[in-house]
């Protein structure tokens, strides 16, 4: 059975490492795992005044997105060792009408990239204690940190066979554990 996931991608910069691993990992999918970058650029900051009937058209179509697919992926830098405020901002809209989040009962999977030697440790902890409220299945292994990043991209191309070994061990584990949570 086909599979559609959300890729979240928490940098917004034009040659973002995070987004480079983001589309390793859409490479590297199952062929059942049809993975998608959902953008979250154009999202305006969450104002709760905004959650009337006629919410801002861009949440609407991003909670629609979100709303389709069947598991997501976050993928995120980490700034201050948190997430930047732009992958915040899409999880707080995906996440309302309270009741009704996007996020709802999702399988998900993340993955911290740094330049640095830590791997985004902290983004991906303060990640993932959010999720238990979203009340999203996060898998708990294998975990990934992706550090050191930029030597094992040369341009856009993968050039760290054991990072593409780990890549790939990842991607099928998050496969199975998406069918496992499969409605
Ligand atoms: C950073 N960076 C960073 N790196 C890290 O490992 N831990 C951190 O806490 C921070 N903090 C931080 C804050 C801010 C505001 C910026 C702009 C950067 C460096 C960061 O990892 C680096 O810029 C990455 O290249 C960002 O990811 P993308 O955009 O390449 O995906």
């Amino acid at each position: 059975t086909t599979r559609h996931i959300a890729v979240i991608v928490g940098s917004l910069r034009k040659d973002s490492f995070t987004r480079k691993v983001a589309q390793s990992m859409i490479e590297l999918a199952p062929t059942d795992l049809q993975m998608e970058i959902v953008e979250i650029r154009d999202l305006p900051l969450y104002n709760q005044d905004d959650e009337t009937d006629t919410p801002p058209a861009a949440f609407t179509a991003f909670r629609d997105r979100i709303g389709q697919a069947d598991g997501i992926l976050f993928c995120t830098p980490e700034y201050n060792r948190s997430v930047p405020g732009a992958l915040k901002n899409a999880i707080d809209v995906g996440s309302r009408p309270y009741g009704n989040a996007a996020y709802a009962d999702k399988p998900c999977a993340i993955v911290s990239v740094s330049p640095g030697a830590l791997g985004g440790f902290g983004a991906n902890h303060h990640l993932r204690q959010m999720l238990p409220f979203l009340n999203m299945s996060c898998m708990p292994a294998p975990e990934a940190y992706v550090g050191n990043v930029a030597a094992k991209y040369d341009g856009e191309r993968l050039v760290d066979e054991s990072t593409r070994a780990f890549f790939q061990t990842f991607i099928d584990s998050f496969a199975g554990w998406v069918e496992r949570h499969a409605k």
